[in-house]
């Protein structure tokens, strides 16, 4: 039986990472509500938990949890376009588009909903939580929580803090990123450094993926094969781009 637990999930964004998460946090047992202003974004999200490749319906399929546990998950999953639905909650994981101008709306948004106590974190691929944190009152309560698609199958958790940050915030979001069978990995955030380890190697392997295709050398394809077949990658990093904006669908 699935034991709910008494902290409450919002996320914002119900595309292919946000409906993800919820679909995560609500398996884990946290009641969860995922927002999003696209009243399609969220019929699509509800069919991407449900019925689709990484959703319930396949997972019960494939053994990795039971019908029963799938549909209590589902019962504790709201998805919505009403944003205060989501705003009391004690820790928010913004999903929505990679563009710093929305994600600092979106947190100013979420400053002024959302209790006092409550963490924003963002899935930001890349940009600096410090700078996010800044729009808000509470830079202690922002952190960076930088999911791999697709977020039910993959156990990477890069938690990203800042010099303010506070620990009981980063306690928090690792707990619960533990809870939800994740495996958190706590790197800094500052003024002069990136804190994306995953991406900013990621960057430099593409960088020279890129050279190697115009110097030509080898093909993306020949390029992803020897990768996979040197290293024991699961895919190559041309494919890994595709993928990743596909949710490997
Ligand atoms: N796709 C990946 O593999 C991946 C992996 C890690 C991190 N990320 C990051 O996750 C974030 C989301 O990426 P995605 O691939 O899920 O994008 P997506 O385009 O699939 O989904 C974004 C959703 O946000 C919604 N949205 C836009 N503005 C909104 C607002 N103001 N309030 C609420 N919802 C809003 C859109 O309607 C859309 O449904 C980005 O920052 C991205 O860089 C993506």
């Amino acid at each position: 039986m699935l034991e709910v637990k008494d902290v409450k999930v919002g996320v914002i964004g119900a595309g292919v990472m946000g409906s993800g998460i919820a679909q995560v946090t609500a398996t884990a047992g946290y009641p969860s509500v995922c927002y999003d202003l696209d009243p399609g974004a969220v019929a699509r999200a509800r069919e991407h938990v449900t019925t689709g490749r990484y959703g319930f319906d396949r997972g019960v399929e494939r053994g990795k949890l039971t019908r029963e546990h799938a549909d209590a998950a589902l019962e504790l999953l709201e998805l919505t376009t009403e944003f205060d639905a989501a705003t009391s909650a004690d820790v928010i994981i913004e999903a929505v588009p990679e563009r710093l101008d929305l994600k600092i709306k979106v947190f100013r948004d979420l400053d002024r909903a959302a209790p006092p106590n409550t963490i924003l974190a963002s899935n930001t691929s890349g940009f600096s939580i410090a700078a996010i944190g800044a729009a808000t009152d509470r830079p202690d309560h922002v952190i960076g929580w930088h999911w791999a698609s697709p977020a039910p199958v993959m156990r990477f958790a890069e938690i990203v803090r800042t010099r303010d940050t506070s620990e009981e915030a980063i306690d928090r979001v690792t707990e619960l990123a533990t809870a939800c069978g994740k495996n958190p990995v706590v790197v800094r955030d500052h003024d002069t450094a990136w804190g994306f380890v995953a991406n900013r190697i990621y960057a430099a392997v593409m960088d020279e993926a890129k050279r190697v295709v115009d110097d030509g050398v080898a093909t993306p394809e020949q390029v992803d094969q020897l990768m996979i077949d040197c290293y024991g990658w699961p895919t190559g990093p041309h494919t890994m781009i595709q993928g990743a904006l596909s949710g490997w669908t």
